[in-house]
């Protein structure tokens, strides 16, 4: 088998890479993480990369010159360099340009904590909270110029508990997180989804129902 070579754009606490870099280390999974990129010096997603023996640039966007085509140029630079077929999006906090879109279409994956298209932008599981809903969850979609938009390839649902806070949603959710996001790289890695227009048709071998609360 050969591997598809993943590089993961990071800018925070990096438990989504940690996810990634744990299915990696499985000789069965279809993909291997060959690099780690951050716009944060010193963010902590770096050192789990180090711990993995993977290699790990930073292109700080303070004082970059030149604005946002030229950071993600110079993003893109590294990951050809570095021989990569796919890249991740792993709490990655900046808007990404057109261009830089377009160049990684279908092969550039996205992990929101929502099910979307509920709850785009920032601050997802208060705006959860604050609409009621029963259920919620996360979605890895592919990444389209549009902010969490683009065709959806997993996503896993949670319920929602009458005492929930934000914290205590946050942390059902992310925990689902860890699990979708390794998959769906598995899916597209082994070449599994066929995208139709906004819609990406998803080969796997099962589904499943929540529904809550519980009849
Ligand atoms: C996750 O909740 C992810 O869905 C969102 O940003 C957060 C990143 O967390 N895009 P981590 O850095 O992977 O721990």
């Amino acid at each position: 088998m050969v591997k598809k070579r993943v590089g993961v754009l990071v800018s925070g606490r990096g438990s989504n890479l940690q996810a990634l870099l744990d299915a990696c280390a499985d000789p069965a999974f279809p993909a291997e993480i060959v690099l780690v990129l951050s716009n944060v010096p010193g963010a902590y997603a770096l050192e789990r990369a180090e711990r993995a023996k993977v290699a790990t640039v930073t292109i700080s966007h303070k004082g970059f010159p030149g604005g946002r085509e030229a950071f993600d140029a110079a993003m893109d630079v590294e990951l050809r360099k570095a021989g990569v077929d796919i890249v991740c999006l792993a709490g990655f906090m900046r808007l990404l340009s057109p261009g830089f879109v377009q160049s990684w279409a279908g092969r550039m994956i996205n992990i929101h904590p929502s099910l979307l298209p509920s709850f785009k932008g920032l601050h997802t599981h208060a705006q959860a909270l604050a609409a009621g809903v029963k259920l919620h969850g996360c979605t890895v979609h592919l990444v389209t110029p549009d902010l969490d938009d683009g065709p959806i390839l997993v996503q896993a649902a949670v319920p929602v508990l009458a005492d929930d806070s934000e914290e205590s949603l946050a942390a059902r959710v992310l925990e689902q997180e860890h699990k979708a996001y390794p998959l769906a790289l598995r899916l597209i890695a082994e070449g599994k989804v066929a995208v139709d227009g906004n819609r990406a048709k998803v080969e796997a071998p099962g589904f499943g129902a929540l529904v809550n609360p519980v009849p």
